[in-house]
């Protein structure tokens, strides 16, 4: 269960929501639970979950491990931090940042090789769906930005399903439309990477989870675990969506 903090929370925001939420999810065995805020409040982060299984992770990574990149910031300097997870190839990184499968694909290999655990991010725009053309979209991202990685590589990824029209609309896909983009997910790992490798991904659904609605996608066997945008900013909320 993992929280997107986006561009929210300061340092001192970020340590006033774990001495919320840290009790909330003490006894939240059932899946591992990552909260992924801003650059400049990964220490603060680290700081405050030390001791509990909550995991931190970075919302994006240079593909570099250092030069002449001004305004990235690197796996090493992640590490640093304490973080072990990282996003890559969120849709606003695809939008508004220019992010591509084949930068994708280079941000993640440079995760995997300062041992941070990938959430890469998947999804289709809204015209994309409204054309028929989900199952391609999806199929594209996968082929061009995972499905280069060695079998060894891929199997230390966490695939995560944004449709782009759920994500901070208040749309969520419904538990179906969600299940059988996971499929379409699933379907294309097998083709590149075998069977064993296409059951063991881990894939999370993101787009408006809240706690009202993360029972029934999490009623889908094909959902394995959510990627919370607005609602993992609550400390109450997230930990209720954890907690389901
Ligand atoms: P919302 O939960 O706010 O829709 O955001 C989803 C998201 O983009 C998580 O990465």
């Amino acid at each position: 269960m993992a929280g997107n903090w986006k561009m929210y929370k300061t340092p001192a925001e970020t340590t006033q929501f774990f001495e919320k939420f840290r009790p909330l999810v003490e006894r939240a065995t059932h899946c591992e639970v990552v909260i992924c805020p801003a650059f400049t409040s990964l220490f603060a982060a680290a700081d405050a979950v030390k001791g509990s299984a909550i995991r931190i992770g970075a919302q994006n990574i240079a593909w570099a491990k250092e030069g002449a990149f001004t305004g990235e910031i690197s796996g090493p300097m992640i590490q640093s931090t304490g973080a072990t997870y990282t996003l890559v190839g969120h849709s606003e990184r695809r939008q508004y940042f220019g992010e591509t499968d084949k930068t994708v694909l280079d941000r993640t290999k440079a995760a995997l090789s300062y041992a941070l655990t990938p959430i890469v991010c998947v999804g289709e725009r809204l015209e994309e769906r409204e054309a028929g053309k989900t199952a391609d979209v999806l199929a594209t991202q996968i082929q061009n930005g995972i499905a280069p990685l060695l079998p060894g590589q891929f199997a230390a990824i966490v695939i995560a399903y944004e449709p782009v029209w759920a994500i901070g609309t208040g749309k969520t896909a419904t538990p179906e439309i969600a299940a059988d983009a996971h499929r379409t997910i699933r379907a294309q790992v097998l083709a590149a990477f075998g069977e064993e490798a296409a059951a063991a991904v881990r894939i999370l659904y993101g787009g408006s989870v809240k706690p009202d609605n993360v029972k029934t996608l999490m009623a889908q066997p094909e959902i394995d675990g959510v990627l919370v945008g607005g609602a993992s900013l609550d400390p109450v909320s997230f930990a209720s969506i954890v907690n389901f």
